[in-house]
């Protein structure tokens, strides 16, 4: 596949975080600089993603500025979400400040939003551009991982077994609400990892009727406590709702307990430190080989550069089979 190529001599880049922060984003930063440095750019932080890139708002970064981050959830830099950068107008306004600073190229650490910001960069301006996926939601094509989904899983399935104790105790039913709106990456690796009896995803919707069925089924074999992992959004009105109707039309009395933002906090794994790691050096890496327009991903145990155009398509591998798998698993 041909990759986009830019002709501009690197001597200076910018880097931002964008969208929902992601465990895993001080890594790639601290690589992004350190690297750069080592190749002797000058690497400016921007503050508040998108946001603070259309106010001129950065400040060059140097070996010490990115010590001790890499241990750290969240993002030093800010994160944000930018209505204002839809507009052509603004993204013009931050191509211009950036020249008038004389910064050459961007990194974007973001979700499939941030790369589309991005790749409005390079066609309408030509500014050399790459991407570097951060999301819990682990949503991307053209990549096997993104930064955060790996510690926000853990993080997840650490609660998962507590919830397991106290529901095995009292005999319960428990609801757990995890994130990934559109998404049910999350939900399918917490509810497999955690035993869950039932997984809802916005990918594989269940009925009231399902899940009650499930649950109901798990009683007749002598299960007396069940936990069922349910994506946020996978029904309007969430776990709240579906636990409402479990027990007006089931009879079902079921606890909920939704996860919610802890999923995306903390330090992060050893597996999202290494990703950070590696990606942020191959962003600086691609740049500086002309490349632009592209994302750093992963397959198998290599890095790969994958068009924005390519990354902003929902993967079609969702692996449905894990789903049944798990099903029998927890029975
Ligand atoms: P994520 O990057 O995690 O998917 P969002 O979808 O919220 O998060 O996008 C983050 C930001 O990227 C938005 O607030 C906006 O500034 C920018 N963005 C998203 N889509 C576009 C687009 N089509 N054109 C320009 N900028 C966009
Ligand atoms: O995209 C990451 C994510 O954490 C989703 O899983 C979730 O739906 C969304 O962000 C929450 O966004 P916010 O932090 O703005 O509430």
């Amino acid at each position: 596949m041909k990759l986009p190529k830019h002709k501009k001599k690197i001597r200076a880049i910018a880097v931002l975080c964008s969208g929902g922060d992601a465990p895993g984003m001080n890594a790639a930063l601290r690589a992004v600089v350190r690297y750069g440095i080592s190749q002797n750019i000058r690497v400016y932080g921007v503050t508040k993603g998108y946001a603070g890139l259309l106010k001129g708002q950065w400040e060059e970064m140097d070996r010490k500025s990115v010590a001790n981050i890499i241990l750290r959830g969240g993002t030093v830099l800010k994160t944000d979400r930018c209505p204002e950068f839809h507009k052509k107008s603004a993204r013009a306004q931050a191509v211009k400040l950036m020249k008038e600073a004389g910064i050459d190229g961007l990194v974007v650490i973001g979700g499939d939003g941030s790369f589309r910001g991005a790749h409005a960069l390079w066609k309408e301006f030509h500014l050399p551009v790459v991407g570097i996926p951060g999301t819990i939601d682990n949503d991307i094509a053209g990549t096997e991982a993104t930064l955060g989904f790996d510690t926000a899983v853990n993080n997840a399935l650490d609660a998962i077994d507590k919830i397991r104790d106290t529901a095995g105790a009292h005999e319960r039913i428990f609801l757990v609400e995890v994130m990934g709106r559109n998404s049910g990456y999350i939900a399918l690796d917490v509810g497999i990892g955690g035993g869950a009896e039932a997984i809802l995803l916005p990918e594989k919707r269940l009925s009231t009727k399902d899940v009650a069925d499930r649950i109901h089924r798990g009683m007749e074999r002598g299960k007396m406590s069940s936990i069922v992992v349910m994506a946020e959004g996978q029904v309007s009105g969430g776990s709240m709702k579906m636990a409402e109707e479990l027990k007006k039309k089931h009879g079902i009395s079921a606890k909920v307990c939704i996860l919610g933002h802890i999923q995306r906090g903390g330090s992060p794994t050893a597996r999202d430190r290494r990703l950070g790691s590696v990606m942020g050096a191959r962003a600086v890496e691609a740049l500086l080989a002309g490349y632009s327009d592209v994302m750093v991903g992963v397959q198998g145990d290599h890095e790969i550069l994958v068009p924005f155009a390519l990354t902003v398509k929902r993967s079609s591998k969702f692996r449905m089979d894990l789903i049944a798998l798990s099903e029998i698993l927890a029975s």
